[in-house]
């Protein structure tokens, strides 16, 4: 390691996640198999990508624990809350993502992972209906008993640092509002003043983590962490944050072919984007309310990377559509397929279709990984706020649109950005060059 600023990985790392259900139990089946030797942690840039550092004659391909100092998967203790009172041994085998066979060999990690008291709103998400909650006062002792949670976990197990991620349910579209979330002063009040429709339980959650020294991630599109008052308490508290929305299959797609377009002047005139879901993260989103979530989330992907501004003749007038449709007989396995009308030399139009069959949570669990090791990172390397280099694994980058702050959705874009932080933490040169 050159001269990374980067204090070391000691001790453990505590990972508590936010929804003990597909994700996070297809992440710690995944995480233990690996740690027997039974599994490969494949998708997950910690474990396999090297990055350049260094040119001509002094350069060499590094993986990310030869840069800066990382944990290993042995040094990760998991903690869960769900609204559901199922371990994670249950839940994996619920969740019928993985065989018996990949499940069994680690049973005893997982049956040892029970889920505490959910901090849950059933307004937030209606098509839920477990018992494992948290009784509330308010939204202010919701977080009083989520951050007491936290102290537990931390004495408890003995770790030497915390992060939350939230793999729970995406819950109902939280518009931000300036009123109550444009200060820390504004989000404490309404949530003693228990205003319950403007603060989200994951708000809770949040605010939690920040205040109990645990960088904060959120996967699903809740608007959580994308409001001035979360950034003003990253500030306050020095803690990273990261979100939103795990990138993983349609949105993958979307923001690593759309450069394909846009890097050749094809002009667009249409990208229509639906799937088929059958698991619980399906039925959460056939409720409108929380697909507005994520649709807003999906959205925003294309703008950014196909932009009328740049290009008037290419991209003023693309129509662009997402839609997920509730499908149980797939399960977990979504298909997603995607249209899109371009048009080339003198207008003449032409169709590409992508029909994607993946695996919803086998893409999202080495995200899991790769968001919490490195937010992780970021703390110690003193970093604080919205951690922009995380964009690569987000389908909607955080950024601040109070300042017109434009995310950057292009995936190799991102590549940059994400190695470029990793070299700077390392006490290396940032650079541009794609390789
Ligand atoms: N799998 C992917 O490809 C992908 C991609 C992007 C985002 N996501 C998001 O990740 C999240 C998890 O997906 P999943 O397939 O594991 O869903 P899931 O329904 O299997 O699991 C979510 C769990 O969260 C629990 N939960 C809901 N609200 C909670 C709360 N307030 N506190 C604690 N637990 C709560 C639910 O009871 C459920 O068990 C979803 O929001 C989904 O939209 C998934």
């Amino acid at each position: 390691m050159a001269n990374s600023n980067v204090k070391p990985a000691t001790g453990k790392l505590g990972i508590m996640v936010v929804g003990l259900g597909a994700v996070s139990t297809t992440f710690m089946t995944g995480v233990f198999m690996t740690r027997k030797g039974l599994a490969k942690p494949v998708g997950s840039m910690t474990q396999y990508d090297k990055i350049r550092v260094g040119r001509g004659t002094e350069k060499k391909y590094l993986h990310y624990k030869d840069i800066v100092s990382m944990p290993t998967l042995d040094d990760i203790v998991f903690a869960a809350w769900d609204v559901y009172p199922a371990n994670a041994y249950e839940s994996a085998i619920n969740a019928e993502v993985l065989k018996e066979k990949d499940i069994e060999p680690v049973k005893d990690e997982l049956l040892a992972i029970k889920p505490l008291k959910a901090a849950f709103d059933k307004n937030y998400a209606k098509r839920l209906d477990g018992e494992n909650v948290k009784q509330c006062a308010n939204r202010w002792d919701m977080t009083e008993q989520i951050r007491e949670d936290i102290r537990n976990f931390k004495k408890e197990s003995g770790v030497d640092r915390v992060v939350v991620l939230w793999a729970a349910s995406t819950e109902i579209y939280v518009a931000p509002d300036m009123k109550y979330h444009g200060t820390v002063a504004a989000l404490e009040q309404a949530m003693k003043d228990d205003v319950v429709d403007k603060i989200a339980p994951s708000m809770c959650y949040a605010y939690a983590a920040l205040m109990e020294d645990a960088p904060f991630v959120m996967g699903a599109p809740n608007t959580t962490v994308d409001i001035p008052a979360m950034w003003e308490l990253a500030e306050k508290t020095k803690m990273p944050i990261a979100g939103k929305d795990f990138k993983t299959g349609q949105t993958l797609v979307k923001s690593g072919f759309a450069p394909i377009i846009g890097t050749r002047m094809l002009g667009l005139n249409g990208w229509f984007s639906t799937n088929i879901l059958g698991n619980r993260d399906g039925l959460v989103l056939d409720e409108p309310a929380n697909f507005r979530t994520k649709e807003v989330s999906k959205l925003s992907t294309l703008e950014s990377i196909l932009v009328a501004d740049k290009q008037p003749d290419l991209y003023s007038d693309y129509y662009h559509k997402v839609r997920i449709n509730y499908y149980p007989p797939r399960n977990d396995n979504k298909e997603g397929w995607d249209n899109i009308d371009i048009f080339g030399w003198m207008g003449y139009p032409m169709q590409i279709k992508i029909d994607f069959l993946c695996r919803d949570s086998i893409l999202a669990a080495p995200l899991c990984l790769d968001l919490a090791l490195l937010i992780d990172l970021a703390r110690r390397a003193g970093r604080y706020g919205t951690q922009r280099f995380l964009s690569f694994f987000l389908k909607s980058p955080m950024h601040d649109y109070t300042q017109d702050e434009i995310p950057v959705n292009h995936l190799f874009q991102q590549y940059v950005m994400l190695k470029n932080a990793i070299r700077e933490m390392g006490g290396y040169e940032a650079d541009e060059e794609l390789d």
